[in-house]
């Protein structure tokens, strides 16, 4: 049985361990001609790397993308994609296994180390090996190539709340979300953040975030009914990411509180004769189908399990202990979620772009 594919005509296959010698990935059926270079996909997986700032771990990885196949120079000298699989590979330099040797045998409360046991009676214990957060880091550099599939796709991600604290909306920026550590568009919460961030650092404790995720230049048709639906398939991606909890798809929870009324978005035609919606409850999804509207999605992150406060748990050999991290963690991990959900969300949408085509001709 083989869970590591994921797309129907974008394939990504990821592979490799958190403290293996690499990572590593190959995303099959990308189109001929797409011009892209492994300088454009390391900016992605910059913004998710570790050790960028205080609030995230100090594990200093570099996370040098390498692209091994499927790319190649054309005549112009460009790098362009051949239509072959891209192989890509990045390297681990920065695992402690020793860290983690002390507790090999303890469950990790909140981990997936209880699970794999129970599933596969052996687990890597360094770092979590397959169920570590170090396997998105080829869903990012993925995500920067499929990007490029769709013309005019703008998929961008910003941090809305951070533990309780959430955005003021009327602040939303999006200049402002790469220009503070925490990717938010809201630059007068920044600093209240930091303090809240740094008061949980300092105790060794942990919090949660939610990310919203917003594709614009989506055109109108993608996704299919009954099981291909758009809505469908983002919530399955994103929530395929470690330590998400929750997905919603426009207004989502919120719309059981709203009235038919509030909630449908009215259709007008637009003064350029194309037709506009005035609201966008429904993310920019109806039926499973893309509308033309932005779409928007919205995770939530639970807090990072690893901390310094000691836990109850168990052992391999149903001993009860207590268990505490000493380990490098990050105190928020959905903040490196950002740019993960970003790729999966373009993923996704590449995946039903060029499944569309395939059905209706249409491009
Ligand atoms: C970018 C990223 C980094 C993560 N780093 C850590 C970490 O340093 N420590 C930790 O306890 N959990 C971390 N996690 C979460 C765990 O990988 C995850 O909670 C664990 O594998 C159990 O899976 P589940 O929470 O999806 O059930 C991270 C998650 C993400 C998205």
């Amino acid at each position: 049985m083989s869970h590591n594919t994921f797309g129907h005509l974008l394939r990504l296959t990821t592979w490799g361990e958190s403290h293996g010698d690499a990572i590593g990935c190959v995303v099959d059926g990308c189109p001929p001609g797409i011009e892209i270079t492994e300088a454009e996909i390391q900016t992605f997986l910059d913004k998710r790397r570790p050790g960028q700032s205080r609030y995230t771990t100090q594990r200093q990885e570099p996370d040098r993308v390498k692209i091994l196949s499927g790319v190649f120079e054309d005549e112009a000298g460009k790098q362009i994609t051949t239509g072959t699989p891209i192989s890509m590979v990045i390297e681990n330099v920065d695992q402690r296994s020793k860290d983690y040797s002390v507790n090999k045998d303890k469950f990790r409360p909140g981990h997936a180390d209880f699970t794999y046991t129970q599933k596969y009676g052996i687990r890597d214990y360094r770092g979590g090996g397959r169920s570590s957060a170090r396997e998105t880091a080829m869903r990012v550099a993925a995500g920067a190539i499929a990007r490029k599939i769709v013309p005019g796709l703008n998929v961008r991600a910003a941090l809305v709340q951070l533990g309780p604290h959430e955005i003021n909306r009327d602040n939303w920026d999006w200049d402002q979300v790469e220009q503070n550590p925490f990717f938010s568009p809201d630059r007068e919460c920044v600093q209240s953040w930091a303090a809240y961030l740094d008061g949980i650092r300092k105790k060794g404790s942990s919090c949660g975030a939610v990310i919203e995720v917003v594709a614009t230049g989506v055109p109108a048709g993608l996704g299919a009914p009954i099981y291909g639906k758009l809505d469908q398939d983002i919530a399955g991606a994103l929530m395929s990411i470690n330590a998400v909890k929750g997905v919603e798809i426009g207004a989502g929870m919120a719309a059981a509180a709203l009235s038919g009324e509030e909630n449908a978005d009215e259709i007008r035609m637009g003064d350029d004769g194309k037709p506009e919606f005035l609201s966008n409850n429904a993310g920019g999804i109806l039926g499973g189908i893309s509308s033309g509207q932005p779409v928007v999605a919205r995770f939530a992150v639970k807090p990072t399990s690893s901390i310094l406060t000691p836990r109850k748990t168990i052992d391999a050999h149903g001993n009860e202990t207590e268990i505490s991290t000493k380990g490098r963690h990050d105190p928020c991990v959905g903040i490196r979620a950002v740019p993960i959900g970003e790729a999966m969300v373009a993923l996704v949408i590449a995946d039903h772009y060029l499944r569309h085509r395939a059905q209706t001709g249409k491009g």
